[in-house]
């Protein structure tokens, strides 16, 4: 969580009460889409104040905590303390009744409410960058693929998901390293001096979806600055040819940084697309490949086993899932482990899910 997110949220959360309290006020005004109004105004007088309970009243923690089950249950997101604390000194002035209806109007919106989606952009942490782990992406390039192209070679298709894809970075990475197992396993040919495509037959496919639409219009637009501590701080020379560099500035380009954008022949393969992972039922199947990195460990072991299970229920036997080293196997009947140089990965076994 960054310093920024937890401005916003204060900010957004300012803005919700605020609005909720006008809208008591004037009770004859339409409902704000921001923050819905309290439904029960007698519960609710105008002016009344939370002072008197202080900021760290049971009552007010209790209604802290209500929210923070909601990000929970509905995103699987363990918001920590420090937001907390950071909620609990802002919502101190609040009155607690217009906080009370807010929050448990916001329990009756679906998942899909724009509340909740503007809550999770601020919760959510963004963080990736390419080539984030090198030994990990050697091992997928030289452990992981030659196997699995070789045993697809009778439906000639690489199908890949990245699970939780952040602002893209992952998902080119994905694209660029299989493309380049394709190439050396003679499935992929080179034309215009270094660019690469499936031979005749062959398709390669990279999903990546998030949570966050912000990041996902980032990954859409493949334009990336290379910022000291940017999605470049970890590039190797060798991965250069996936990029060039973009003539025509963005919109919101910040003076003193170059931008470049991931090639045609690398994006064309690539697609993007909103998903929860709470959700059981996966938003694609026969998955030869699937990464989900650096997001479970924000989740409760079961919210993790209930993940792994719906991964699990997107691929095809003999598919491939890396989660990183940090995360435990939480539904191992679905899978053979394997331990290679950058960490775990596991084979999806013909178990049906
Ligand atoms: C730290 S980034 C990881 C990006 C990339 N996988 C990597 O390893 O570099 C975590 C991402 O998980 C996403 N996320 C968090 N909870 C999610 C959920 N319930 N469903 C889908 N994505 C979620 C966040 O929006 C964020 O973009």
């Amino acid at each position: 969580m960054s310093k920024d997110n937890v401005k916003d949220l204060i900010t957004q959360m300012k803005a919700a009460v605020k609005s909720a309290q006008n809208t008591q006020a004037s009770q004859t005004s339409p409902r704000p889409s921001a923050a819905p109004a309290a439904r029960t105004p007698a519960a609710a007088p105008a002016g009344a104040s939370s002072a008197a309970e202080g900021a760290d009243s049971p009552a007010v923690l209790a209604l802290i905590n209500e929210l923070m089950t909601g990000v929970e249950t509905r995103f699987g997101i363990k918001p920590g303390s420090l937001v907390e604390r950071k909620l609990v000194r802002i919502l101190k002035d609040m009155p607690i009744a217009i906080l009370r209806d807010w929050i448990s109007s916001m329990n009756s919106c679906s998942s899909e409410h724009s509340e909740w989606q503007s809550l999770v952009e601020n919760l959510t942490v963004h963080e990736t960058y390419f080539c984030r782990d090198p030994d990990l992406m050697g091992m997928l390039a030289d452990e992981i693929l030659p196997g699995l192209i070789a045993s697809r070679e009778s439906h000639q298709q690489l199908q890949v998901w990245s699970a939780a894809s952040s602002t893209g970075e992952e998902v080119y990475d994905l694209a660029y390293t299989c493309m380049r197992g394709l190439h050396k396993a003679g499935k992929a040919r080179q034309y215009d001096g270094n660019k690469l495509a499936p031979d005749r037959g062959w398709s390669l496919y990279v999903l990546g979806t998030d949570i966050s639409n912000q990041a996902l219009r980032t990954a859409r637009e493949a334009v990336y600055g290379d910022l000291g501590m940017g999605s470049f701080r970890n590039l190797p020379d060798t991965w250069k040819g996936m990029f060039e560099e973009v003539t025509i500035p963005p919109a919101n380009a910040m003076a003193g940084v170059n931008y470049f954008k991931i090639r045609e022949w690398v994006r064309q393969c690539t697609r993007f697309e909103r998903f929860n992972l709470m959700n059981s039922r996966p938003p694609v199947q026969r998955m030869d490949l699937v990464f989900c990195r650096n997001v479970l460990i924000y989740f409760e072991d079961a919210v993790k086993r209930a993940v792994q299970i719906m991964l699990a229920r997107s691929m095809s036997q003999g598919g491939v899932l890396v989660m990183g080293a940090s995360v435990q196997m939480l539904a191992p009947e679905y899978f053979e482990s394997r331990l290679g140089k950058g960490g775990p990965w596991y084979i999806r076994n013909g178990v049906p899910v």
